[in-house]
């Protein structure tokens, strides 16, 4: 089997569905290669603000789906600011915005943070913020706004309707097609897919990897599925459940396959180990994320008051860290395992493709020309 950008779908299925120990490590191998070639040995630091739990959606397997009982929060503008600046004094190269669909962030007042922090922090900004509308969209990106992420969480329609219901007034939404305007907007785009959801097949999650590749994506966001028990399909998980077989599991090894074949179909793409990750397997998950094809982390930055409120599902790593403790412990994890936090903002970077032998200095100038574009 190939293990190059190259790789076909059924080269991709052959992958996910390897369980011979010794042939993965040939995987686990290429992938670590790719990501020392294209994105060098640096991690980018990503301090995630989750600024509103409020959510007027309802997707069956997310806990802050909308009418599930329990308390909401919304950060006001100034704690979102004054977020972003310890974020920046923490390290971190750019922030990642990320809120459920809440009306309550208007496009103008997105915009004013948004401004806020670029013009105080100059930190890239990243927000996470759902289906929008183009003009928000535009007005954002006019603002400063540098990336947006939009997990399509599923190539297979049907499935995706089911877990990620449209509102009843909305046409069906397609979010490959809303991929496509941000980037027309000059957002660096990110998507991804959860892992293991109950109707998810080995073949689908193939066509996902093969999507992320037709995509050109900027950053690729993959966790496993985690059941939470007040969703729908967290209580009732044999609902949508694929044929014995065919339906991917929801765990860490699965996951770490896809977060390897990213990098190889997206070699430059900007791939976190994700906090789901480090939540599924918390002795290990981010340490082999970043092992096998990952080189970014965020942290959580989000204020201790309102961390356990943001459940997206239960048990969430550092769920009761402060962001300060949160990020001695990320820059601990790194030192043990070699590898330096990123600097500048780490946007993507093309056609830079580096030996082993080099270090992250050009990959900083070129960050520092792209920045100043
Ligand atoms: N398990 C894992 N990931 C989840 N997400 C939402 N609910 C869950 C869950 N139960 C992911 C989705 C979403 C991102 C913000 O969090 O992929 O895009
Ligand atoms: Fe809302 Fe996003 Fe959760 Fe869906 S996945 S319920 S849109 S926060």
């Amino acid at each position: 089997m190939s293990l190059d950008a190259a790789m076909t779908s059924e080269e991709i299925l052959g992958w996910l569905l390897e369980t011979d120990e010794s042939s993965l490590a040939t995987l686990w191998a290429a992938a670590d290669r790719a990501r020392q070639e294209h994105v060098g040995n640096a991690v980018h630091l990503r301090g995630l603000v989750e600024i509103s739990s409020h959510c007027v959606r309802y997707c069956a397997y997310c806990g802050l789906r909308c009418g599930r009982p329990g308390p909401r929060y919304r950060m006001r503008d100034d704690e979102i600011l004054a977020t972003a600046r310890l974020a920046a004094e923490l390290g971190c190269g750019s922030v990642v915005l990320q809120a459920g669909e809440d009306p309550a962030l208007t496009a103008e007042r997105v915009a004013g943070f948004v401004r806020a922090i670029k013009d105080e922090t100059g930190l890239a900004v990243t927000l996470s913020l759902g289906e929008q509308d183009e003009r928000a969209w535009a007005l954002w990106r006019e603002a400063g706004a540098d990336r947006y992420l939009l997990r399509f969480e599923t190539s297979d329609r049907a499935l995706y309707a089911t877990i990620h219901p449209s509102r009843p007034d909305d046409a069906p939404v397609h979010r490959i097609e809303m991929l496509a305007r941000l980037r027309a907007l000059g957002y660096e785009v990110g998507s991804g897919v959860m892992v293991g959801v109950p109707g998810q097949t080995y073949a689908t999650l193939a066509a996902d990897v093969a999507l992320f590749r037709e995509l050109d994506l900027d950053m690729i966001g993959v966790g496993p599925y985690l059941a939470h028990p007040e969703t729908p399909l967290g209580a009732d998980p044999t609902r949508f459940v694929a044929a014995d077989g065919e339906q991917v599991p929801e765990d860490a090894a699965t996951a770490l396959k896809v977060v390897a074949l990213a990098r190889l179909v997206c070699p430059e793409a900007n791939i976190p180990a994700t906090t789901a990750l480090a939540t599924i397997d918390r002795a290990t998950g981010r340490e082999l994320g970043l092992a096998r094809g990952a080189n970014v982390v965020m942290p959580n930055m989000t204020p201790l008051a309102y961390r356990a409120l943001y459940e997206i599902y239960p048990g969430k790593e550092n769920a009761h860290r402060a962001p300060r403790a949160t990020m001695r412990g990320v820059l601990k994890r790194l030192a043990a395992i070699g590898r330096t936090p990123g600097t500048g903002p780490g946007g993507r970077l093309r056609g830079k493709a580096r030996g082993p032998g080099s270090d992250t200095r050009t990959a900083r100038r070129d960050a520092r020309k792209e920045s100043a574009r």
